[in-house]
C-alpha cells in the first residue's frame, strides 16, 4: 500500500473515493438525542457534497457507522464516504485509527484501489499523533488472515492519502506518516507470523522469520536450538522441548545503537510456542487448533524489535524468544518430574501444559546474563488471565512501580488496552513444592498471578514487567476496522516503552 500526504482541495481529488469522519456535536446526554452530524472538515466542496445526506438525518455519526454517496456533487472523486467517529467530546487519535481501518475494509470488500483520507482540521500539536493514528489503522484495516484460500485475490488498496487543509502543517503529517508506517508494517509482520499454522511456523521457521527479518532491518540475529539450549543448562526450556520431532530455537535479537549507554539495556523476553497442545497433560481437542497462536508473545517481540531497528531510539534492546512446541511422546516430560532451570532453581512439573512459564524462566535468566537490566515479557501464559480480563485488556504484572508507570503511560499513547493485576509476596505459597523450589502450576485460584509469580522467580531483583496477552492475541469477531484473527496486540506498546528509555 502506498500512503501520500496532499493538500489538494477535496474538490479537486481524483481517487476512488474520499473518506472523512463525521462527528455527533449534540451534547445532550438523552438516548434519544438526536444527532447532529457534522464533518471534521470544513471543505466547501464537502460539505455541499454532503449536506443533503446531513439534513436528512440519516447520518447517526455512531462509533464505524459508514454512509456512502455515489458520484457526489461538487467532487472527482467516484465516493464519499461519511464514517461516524461518535460524539465531539470522546474524539482521539483512537477515533481516527479505527476509521481509516474502516475506510480501508470498506474499499476492500468493494474491490476499490485508492482512497484519500481527510486529516480532521486544527489539530495543531496532535497532527503527528492523529497522522500516525491514520496510517496505522490504515495498514493495519489492510491486513486479511485468508492467507490459503486457494480462490484468494488481492484486495489490498494501491493508495492511501491522507489530505489535509492548507493550514496544516505538513512536516508533523509527514513525520506521522514514517513513524506509523514503521509501527503499522511491524504490527503486521507479527500478525503474520501468529497467523501461520502450526506446520507452517515451527520453531525453526520462527527462526529463519527472525533471521530474514533483522537482516533487512539490520539488527543483530543469532539462532540457537538443542546444543546451545543444553549447553546453556536451559532444563526448564528443553523440558518443553524435548517430547517435539520438531527442534527448539532460541532466537536472540540485538540492537545496539552507536553512542547508546552501556545502560539501560532492555531484554524483551518473548514465549514462542508453536504449538500447545498440552503435552502430556493434554488439552481438550475442542479449540486446540487456537494453540498455534501460543508464539504471539514471541512474535510481537520480534515485530517489536523490527520497528526499534527501523525507528532507532538511542537504548540498547535485546530480543530472547523461546521457541518451541508443546507436544505428548514417549520422550516428553511427564507430571512428577523435577527440571532444572539455568539459574539452578529446581521446578517440580505439575502439569506440562504450564510450559510457558517454563520456556519464559531459561529466557528471562539469559536476558539476565546477556547484560539485559530492565526486563519485559509477554506470552499468550493463562486462560485464567481471560477468565479475569475477558478478550478486552491484557494483564500487566510488574515487581516495579517505575517500570509498570512507564508501561501504562506506554499502552496509553499506543491506543491499546492493558489492565493490571496484583503480584502479593502471599501467592508466592501457591507455588511451593515438596520435592523440589517449586511447582510450575498453583492450581486454579488466581492462575494468573501464580504464573507471574513463577516468572518472577527468574528475574533476581530486576525490574521487570510481564504482560498476559491469552485473551487479545487472536481476535474472534470481525470487527469494521479489523478482521478476527491475530491481533499484533503489545508490538505498539513496547515500542512506546523501549523509546521511553531514550528520552
Ligand atoms: N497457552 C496456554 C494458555 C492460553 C489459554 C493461551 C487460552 C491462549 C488462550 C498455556 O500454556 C496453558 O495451557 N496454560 C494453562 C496453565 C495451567 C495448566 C496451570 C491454563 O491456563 O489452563
Ligand atoms: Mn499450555
Ligand atoms: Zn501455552
Amino acid at each position: 500500500m502506498e500512503i501520500k500526504i496532499s493538500q489538494t482541495p477535496m474538490g479537486q481529488i481524483t481517487a476512488d473515493c474520499i473518506a472523512v469522519v463525521v462527528l455527533d456535536h449534540n451534547t445532550a446526554k438523552a438516548k434519544n438525542a438526536k444527532a447532529e452530524a457534522r464533518l471534521t472538515s470544513t471543505d466547501l466542496a464537502l460539505a455541499e457534497a454532503a449536506s443533503q445526506v446531513l439534513a436528512s438525518g440519516d447520518v447517526s455519526a455512531k462509533s464505524m457507522e459508514t454512509v456512502f454517496l455515489h458520484a457526489p456533487n461538487g467532487l472527482l472523486a467516484k465516493r464519499l464516504l461519511l464514517i461516524g467517529g461518535d460524539k465531539t467530546g470522546k474524539f482521539n487519535a483512537e477515533t481516527l485509527r479505527k476509521a481509516a481501518g474502516t475506510a480501508v475494509r470498506a474499499m476492500k470488500s468493494k474491490e476499490l484501489r485508492s482512497l484519500a483520507f481527510v486529516l480532521p482540521e486544527n489539530t495543531g500539536a496532535n497532527t503527528a499523533e492523529y497522522a500516525v493514528a491514520i496510517t496505522e489503522g490504515a495498514i493495519l484495516g489492510d491486513f486479511d488472515p485468508n492467507y490459503y484460500h486457494s480462490d484468494k485475490v488481492d484486495l489490498s488498496l494501491q493508495l492511501f492519502t491522507i489530505v489535509s487543509d492548507a493550514k496544516t502543517d505538513q512536516a508533523a503529517v509527514k513525520r506521522g506518516v514514517e513513524y506509523g508506517r514503521i509501527v503499522g508494517e511491524s504490527q503486521n509482520f507479527t500478525r503474520d507470523l501468529v497467523n501461520e499454522p502450526g506446520n507452517k511456523m515451527t520453531p525453526t521457521i520462527m527462526g529463519e522469520r527472525a533471521k530474514k527479518m533483522a537482516a533487512e532491518v539490520g539488527l543483530k540475529c543469532e539462532v540457537w536450538s538443542t546444543d546451545k539450549i543444553k549447553e546453556l543448562k536451559m532444563g526448564a526450556f528443553w523440558s518443553v522441548s524435548q517430547g517435539s520431532e520438531e527442534p527448539p530455537a532460541l532466537i536472540v535479537l540485538e540492537y545496539t545503537p552507536v553512542g547508546a549507554p552501556a545502560e539501560p539495556c532492555v531484554g524483551l523476553v518473548g514465549k514462542g510456542i508453536t504449538f500447545d497442545s498440552g503435552g502430556i497433560s493434554i488439552k481438550p481437542s475442542e479449540g486446540m487448533e487456537k494453540m498455534k497462536y501460543d508464539m504471539a508473545g514471541g512474535g510481537a517481540m520480534l515485530g517489536a524489535m523490527r520497528a526499534i531497528a527501523l525507528l532507532k531510539p538511542n537504548v540498547r534492546v535485546k530480543a530472547i524468544v523461546c521457541a518451541s512446541e508443546n507436544m505428548p511422546d514417549g520422550k516428553a516430560q511427564k507430571p512428577g518430574d523435577v527440571q532444572f532451570a539455568m539459574n539452578g532453581k529446581s521446578i517440580e512439573i505439575i502439569n506440562t501444559d504450564a510450559e510457558g512459564r517454563l520456556v519464559l524462566a531459561d529466557g528471562l535468566c539469559y536476558a539476565r546474563q546477556l547484560g539485559c537490566t530492565h526486563l519485559i515479557d509477554a506470552a499468550t501464559l493463562t486462560g485464567a488471565c481471560v477468565v479475569a480480563l475477558g478478550m478486552v485488556h491484557a494483564g500487566v504484572f510488574s515487581n516495579d512501580a517505575e517500570m509498570t508507570n512507564r508501561f501504562m503511560a506506554a499502552h496509553k499513547d499506543a491506543g491499546e488496552k492493558f489492565w493490571q493485576l496484583p503480584l502479593d509476596e502471599e501467592y508466592s505459597d501457591m507455588i511451593r513444592s515438596n520435592i523440589a523450589d517449586m511447582v510450575n502450576s498453583g492450581g486454579r485460584w488466581g492462575g494468573a498471578v501464580t504464573a507471574a509469580k513463577f516468572l518472577q522467580e527468574f528475574v533476581d531483583d530486576k525490574p521487570w514487567i510481564h504482560l498476559d496477552i491469552a485473551g487479545v492475541a487472536w481476535t474472534e469477531e470481525n470487527k469494521p476496522w479489523i478482521p478476527k484473527g491475530p491481533s499484533g496486540i503489545a508490538v505498539r506498546s513496547l515500542v512506546k516503552f523501549v523509546e521511553g528509555f531514550a528520552k
